[in-house]
C-alpha cells in the first residue's frame, strides 16, 4: 500500500532554526515521517524574498538542511532536498500565477504585514507572489497534508483553492491538500515580547531561542524571559502570556499535560520554574547542536546527500508539472 503523501518546507533564512520552527513544525516532521511518504524542502527560492549575502545564503541553505536532520529527519527515509535544486518549482509557479487574482495575492496578511514593514519600493513582486511558489511546492508533489505553524495556514488555504481552481478549468491535475496545524503548539511567542510571535526575523536576539546557539546562551534567554508580577506558574493565555508560553513549550519538549507542571511548581516561584526549562531546553537542543555541528563539518558529503535526495523530488515534480503543460496548452517538445 502507498504511504500518503506529505509536504513541508522551512526558509534559510537564519544560521540557525529558532525553537517556534522546531516546536511549531519539526518536531510534528519527525513523528510524522514514518507514516506518511514526506518531502521537506529548504526553500532557498523564497528567501531571496529578503535582501540576502549570496555567500552567507548558501551557508544558511547548509546550516538549515543539517538541523532538520540533526533533529531527526531521515535523508534515507524521507526527501529532505533544497528547493531550487528542482527545477519545476519555479516552472510551476509561473503556470499558477496566471490563474491567481491580483486581490486574491492581496490579501495574504503576511504579505500586507511584510510590505507595511519594508515600504512599497522595499517590496518586491516576489514577496507578492511567494505563497504562489508555496502552493507550487506543495501541488507538485500530490501532497495530501501540510504540517505548519499557525502562520502558513492562509499560503495553505490558497494552495487549495488553486488546486481547486485548476482542476476545475482543466480537469483532474491536483490532489487538494490539507493544512495540519497542532493546535496547542501553533504559535510560539517572543520571549521579551509574549504577544509577539517568536520568528527568525525578530530585532531583538533576547527574544529568540536558536536551536545552535550555545547551551549557556539559551540557558540565560530562559532566566531573562518576561513573565509578571502574580508569582504563580499558571496558565492564563490572556493575563500570563510570558508564563503560559514557557508552560507551552515546557510541556511541547517534554511531552507532559500543562496541569501536571503547574501542580509540580505548585507554591514555588519563576526562578525554579525557569531553571526548570532552561535545563529541559539545555537537554533537547544540546544534542540537536552537536549533530548539526557534526554534518556542518563535513559539507561536501550533505552536498551529496541533498543531490541524491533532488533526485528522487525531480521524479514526483516533473511528472506533474509535464501534466500542466499538457493540461494548459503548452506544444510539447519532441
Ligand atoms: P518559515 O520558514 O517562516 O517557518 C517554518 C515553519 O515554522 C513554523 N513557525 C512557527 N510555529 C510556531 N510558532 C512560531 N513562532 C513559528 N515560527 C515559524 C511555520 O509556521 C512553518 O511551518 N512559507 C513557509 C515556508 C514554505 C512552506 C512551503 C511550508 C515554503 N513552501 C510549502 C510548507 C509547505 C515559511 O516561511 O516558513
Amino acid at each position: 500500500m502507498t504511504k500518503p503523501r506529505l509536504y513541508s518546507g522551512m526558509q534559510p533564512s537564519a544560521d540557525s532554526l529558532q525553537i517556534g520552527n522546531y516546536i511549531g513544525a519539526l518536531m510534528q516532521w519527525r513523528d510524522l515521517q514514518q507514516a506518511y511518504d514526506a518531502y521537506f524542502s529548504v526553500v532557498d527560492l523564497h528567501a531571496l524574498t529578503q535582501p540576502n549575502d549570496p555567500a552567507e545564503l548558501r551557508q544558511k541553505t547548509r546550516r538549515t538542511a543539517a538541523q532538520y536532520i540533526a533533529a531527526g529527519i531521515e535523508p534515507s527515509r524521507s526527501t529532505l532536498y533544497v528547493q531550487s535544486h528542482v527545477r519545476a518549482h519555479a516552472e510551476l509557479a509561473w503556470i499558477l500565477s496566471t490563474i491567481t487574482g491580483f486581490g486574491e495575492a492581496g490579501r495574504m496578511t503576511q504579505f500586507k504585514d511584510k510590505s507595511q514593514r519594508y515600504g512599497s519600493d522595499a517590496t518586491s513582486v516576489g514577496l507578492f507572489t511567494y505563497p504562489v511558489l508555496m502552493a507550487a511546492d506543495i501541488l507538485l508533489y500530490q501532497t495530501d497534508i501540510v504540517p505548519v505553524g499557525d502562520d502558513q495556514k492562509q499560503h495553505v488555504e490558497l494552495t487549495r483553492d488553486l488546486a481547486e481552481r485548476f482542476n476545475s478549468r482543466y480537469g483532474d491535475t491536483f490532489r487538494v491538500p490539507m493544512p495540519v496545524i497542532q493546535q496547542d503548539t501553533a504559535r510560539i511567542y517572543d520571549l521579551q515580547n509574549p504577544t509577539a510571535k517568536m520568528s527568525k526575523s525578530a530585532e531583538s536576539d533576547a527574544g529568540v531561542l536558536w536551536l545552535l546557539d550555545d547551551p549557556s546562551v539559551s540557558a540565560k534567554k530562559v532566566m531573562r524571559a518576561v513573565t509578571d508580577s502574580e508569582g504563580s506558574v499558571r496558565y492564563d493565555r490572556e493575563a500570563k502570556p510570558g508564563v503560559s508560553n514557557l508552560l507551552v513549550i515546557y510541556a511541547a519538549l517534554t511531552g507532559r499535560q500543562i496541569p501536571a507542571i503547574e501542580d509540580e511548581y505548585a507554591g514555588r516561584g519563576y526562578g525554579d520554574f525557569k531553571k526548570g526549562l532552561a535545563e529541559v531546553v539545555v537537554g533537547e537542543f544540546g544534542p540537536v547542536r552537536e549533530r548539526a555541528l557534526e554534518l556542518l563539518a563535513d559539507p561536501a558529503e550533505l552536498d551529496r546527500v541533498l543531490a541524491t535526495n533532488a533526485a528522487r523530488a525531480d521524479e514526483v515534480a516533473d511528472a506533474t508539472l509535464a501534466a500542466v503543460y499538457d493540461k494548459v496548452g503548452l506544444l510539447r517538445r519532441v
